[in-house]
């Protein structure tokens, strides 16, 4: 069990404020705070061997260079990627996505699907190959229980699929889906997976090898690490066969003034001076993350999940999205209030409560858009997360629908309506 108190010390940014009470951290799934390690690996890079690596020879690059080549070793074995040459760093599971969708060579008429869920991250390039290289663009309807039909994916990949893209845990409703199911029917049909696995591999344990997955991209600063740290996890083969997304220093073997030999993966997607001490930042949060164990952690965001959704449970006007049991969304509890706007609910937390959830459409527009949602509320928990965070929040929740009289209607249902609306207008902080 984690010993959350003491844990809660390695955070500085859960250090009480101006002699208040600490803030209450409930959006983690966002990005997640970092410890001081992190933050002293940081200052390591800056003040003790800031150089470039891959380029220079004198003992700072030696240094970087060498250090920077074990922090793919580390990403590889924690996520039982087969080999170093597998992961590319890059800013965040966002270029991750982008990189295979524009590095593949798509000829008019493939096929992509997506889920009815996905991150504009993951949606949004696949839509602009669309319309620009012809490809087409499908969508699996994921039911609402968080369950998941083998056999609808079945349907869609019998009619051809070049490319399935899903992610691994939603940022919406906090639900997972079957990895190692959807890959096995995906190869069997000859297509193959991308996961978006930024929700799941700060949370819970992750085997690529196991699962058997072609690419799978991470943003670090979902799990301790720095912002604008990512990486892209793909068979080296696979890899092999993406052009890159930016060219130039250290992605080639030679030029001439006319011609260039790209190098093999991982180095030819990394073009120019990368972001050595965030990624040395990405490892010490790493090391941390695996002392904890990812078991435990995963058990702790049930425990604490269990205790806001047991609390709120009984509140009529409280609708939540995604699995109706926390063991089946550990880290995110993600709902609407009937009657107040997901923005306001926010700011009425942060303010009165110091509590820091996050409103709106989460990235995710076109699932809102489908149901004519303004969003909803998500408080989303982490290995740092206490019963104390939790507890205000509930209060915070309460002290709120006691304030707000309740409407006649009851929320939607969260089912798609069959045209979208056009886009809601905005209030507040933009969603
Ligand atoms: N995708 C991130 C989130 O859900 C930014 O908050």
């Amino acid at each position: 069990m984690i010993d959350v108190d003491r844990l809660r010390k390695d955070f500085p940014a859960l250090s009480p404020r101006h002699g208040g009470p600490p803030p209450v951290y409930l959006d983690s799934a966002c990005m997640s705070l970092v410890p001081q390690a992190v933050l002293e690996a940081l200052g390591e890079y800056y003040t003790d061997y800031p150089g470039c690596a891959g380029r220079s020879l004198h003992r700072f690059a030696e240094e970087v260079g060498h250090r920077y080549e074990s922090a793919r070793e580390s990403f590889a074995r924690f996520l039982g990627s087969p080999a170093p040459d597998g992961i590319v760093f890059l800013r965040n599971a966002t270029e991750a996505i982008n990189l295979v969708g524009q590095g593949l060579d798509w000829k008019p008429g493939d096929r992509v699907l997506v889920t009815d869920q996905e991150h504009n991250s993951n949606l949004v390039v696949w839509q602009r190959l669309a319309a620009e290289r012809g490809i087409q663009l499908t969508h699996l309807r994921l039911p609402s229980d968080g369950t998941f039909d083998g056999e609808a994916l079945d349907r869609e990949l019998d009619r051809g699929v070049r490319l399935v893209s899903f992610f691994q845990t939603s940022n919406l409703d906090g639900r997972s889906l079957p990895v190692r199911e959807i890959v096995e029917r995906a190869h069997r049909k000859g297509a193959e997976v991308l996961i978006d696995g930024c929700q799941a591999a700060p949370h819970q344990p992750v085997d690529l090898a196991r699962l058997g997955v072609d690419f799978y991209a991470l943003s670090l600063h979902k799990m301790l690490g720095p912002t604008g740290t990512g990486l892209l996890a793909g068979r080296p083969e696979r890899l092999s066969r993406l052009s890159p997304l930016v060219v130039g220093g250290e992605t080639v073997e030679w030029t001439t003034l006319t011609e260039h030999r790209l190098r093999p993966p991982p180095h030819r997607f990394e073009a120019g001076l990368q972001n050595y001490g965030g990624v040395l930042g990405a490892v010490a949060g790493l090391r941390y993350l695996q002392q904890v164990g990812l078991d435990e952690v995963e058990a702790h965001d049930r425990s604490v999940n269990a205790r806001a959704t047991k609390a709120l449970a009984d509140e009529p006007r409280v609708t939540l999205l995604g699995p109706p049991d926390p063991a089946h969304r550990p880290s995110i509890y993600s709902f609407t209030l009937d009657g107040v706007d997901p923005s306001d609910a926010a700011l009425f937390l942060d303010e009165g409560y110091r509590v820091m959830v996050r409103s709106g459409m989460h990235c995710v527009h076109s699932w809102y858009r489908e149901r004519s949602l303004p969003g909803s509320i998500r408080a989303s928990f982490y290995l740092y997360t206490s019963t104390t965070d939790i507890d205000a929040f509930v209060t915070g929740v309460t002290e709120l629908l006691g304030r707000i009289p309740p409407t006649e209607s009851r929320p939607r249902p969260l089912t798609p309506v069959s045209r979208p609306e056009p886009a809601p207008k905005t209030q507040g902080r933009a969603p």
